[in-house]
């Protein structure tokens, strides 16, 4: 049985700046332009949440609705890092499990606040995991490691609209039962 003293630290991060985070990028986009990501779909019963944020997204950005070739240019920023200098990589061993996901995730957030308070600006991406292979040649990770998401770093343009979107959140029944009697 593990542990319950041992603090497991289940993350591995890599982050790539300079000559390396620009080939990874080259490389990324090249993959891209030539086939869609491996990125498992949400379930039915989340598919629509993806689709509203989409559609929030690419509205803040002022891309109409039928502009498929607006919205596929938008979309390959991600593979861009949306031009953060700081291309970072989440990684977990692959033997750990869905409990120790929720330990990266809990690092992660605490790592988002305290780049937040220090002026930068981040966006977590799933998108980079959606070619893992790109991702572990270019900066030499380990087959042990998962690869979970990117991590774009870098001082946010308060000009490009979509910094500006403030996306909803459902109210707290949607998602806490309170069990009273
Ligand atoms: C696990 C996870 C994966 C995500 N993947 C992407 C992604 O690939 N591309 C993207 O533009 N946003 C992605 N997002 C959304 C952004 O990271 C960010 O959460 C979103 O812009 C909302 O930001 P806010 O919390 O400041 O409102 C992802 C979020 C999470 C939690």
């Amino acid at each position: 049985m593990r542990s319950v003293e041992l603090e497991v630290q289940p993350w591995q991060l890599v982050f790539a700046t300079g000559a390396v985070r620009d080939r990874l990028v080259t490389a990324l986009q090249a993959e891209a332009g030539a086939g869609a990501p491996k990125i498992p779909p949400l379930p039915d019963a989340f598919a629509h949440k993806r689709f509203e944020l989409g559609a929030q997204m690419f509205g803040a950005m002022g891309i109409a609705r039928d502009d498929s070739e607006g919205r596929r240019i938008a979309i390959l920023h991600n593979w861009e890092f949306f031009g953060a200098p700081l291309a970072g990589v989440v990684c977990m061993h692959r033997a750990l499990g869905l409990v120790d996901g929720v330990g990266v995730g809990m690092f992660l957030q605490t790592l988002l606040l305290a780049l937040t308070a220090r002026g930068l600006g981040t966006c977590v991406q799933a998108s980079i995991a959606g070619y893992p292979e790109i991702v572990r040649e270019e900066l030499d990770i380990p087959a042990e490691l998962t690869i979970l998401c990117g991590l774009a770093v870098g001082y946010p343009d308060p000009s490009a609209p979509i910094n500006s979107l403030r996306t909803p959140r459902d109210s707290i029944d949607g998602h806490v039962t309170f069990i009273e009697h």
